[in-house]
């Protein structure tokens, strides 16, 4: 039987954290300390034998599949990105929802066609998922990746396009940018460690069972 086997679950920094611990909560898992502001980097929970880590959500992937941690949340932004790792997508947790465009400055947008794009010099910080996209599409991409504040970089003459996450719009709207094209609907999921699904089978079902109750 494994129902007390130890598990570590790996939490993205950030939003999903935030909204993650709501959904913990109603789960029955509640972490010892705060996250937010506790200096140490494994914490206890509420659930006996269960650890939370809270780390960048690009470290999620890699923590999970090398089973670091048995399970993680994380956005599929990150997911996305990292599309070459392995571990099991389990559950779309309904929470840090946004949505991953393509934007560019309103003057560009007024007499632009995104049908008949052929070649597009891009910023952004999910290089892999933008030169899939638009190779799907047959359009030739110079990727710039750059790692935050992407709505300046056709601002500052960097790039002509965008490809980042919308969640108000408040950002683009600042910047005088608009959505013109949508990659993807984009919010947190529970990844599991692949070995760890078979080994500590039934505490990592149970939890799995009790955190999709609590996204229902
Ligand atoms: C994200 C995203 C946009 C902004 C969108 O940035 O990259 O910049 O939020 O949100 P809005 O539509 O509600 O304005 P984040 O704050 O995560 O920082 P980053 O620029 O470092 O990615």
């Amino acid at each position: 039987m494994t129902l007390n086997a130890r598990l570590t679950i790996a939490v993205a920094k950030g939003r999903t954290l935030e909204e993650a611990l709501p959904l913990l909560a109603r789960s029955g898992i509640v972490p010892q300390e705060e996250p937010s502001t506790t200096r140490k980097l494994v914490l206890d929970t509420s659930e006996p034998g269960v650890k939370m880590v809270v780390v960048r959500a690009a470290d999620v992937p890699t923590y999970v599949q090398l089973g670091a941690a048995d399970l993680g949340i994380v956005g599929k932004d990150v997911l996305m990105e990292h599309s070459e790792q392995e571990f099991y997508e389990l559950l779309d947790l309904g929470i840090s929802r946004c949505r991953m465009v393509v934007a560019e400055p309103r003057a560009l947008a007024e007499g632009d066609d995104p049908s008949r794009w052929t070649r597009l010099r891009i910023a952004t910080k999910y290089p892999g998922t933008t030169r899939r996209h638009f190779a799907k599409k047959g359009v030739q991409t110079e990727v710039i990746t750059l790692y935050g504040s992407m709505e300046l970089a056709p601002l500052s003459g960097l790039a002509d396009r965008i490809v980042d996450l919308v969640s108000s719009g408040n950002t683009l709207r600042a910047n005088d940018l608009v959505e013109v094209e949508h990659i993807e609907h984009i919010s947190a999921r529970l990844v599991a460690n692949i070995a760890a699904m078979r080994i500590k089978q039934d505490r990592m079902k149970a939890l799995i069972a009790r955190i999709g109750a609590s996204v229902r």
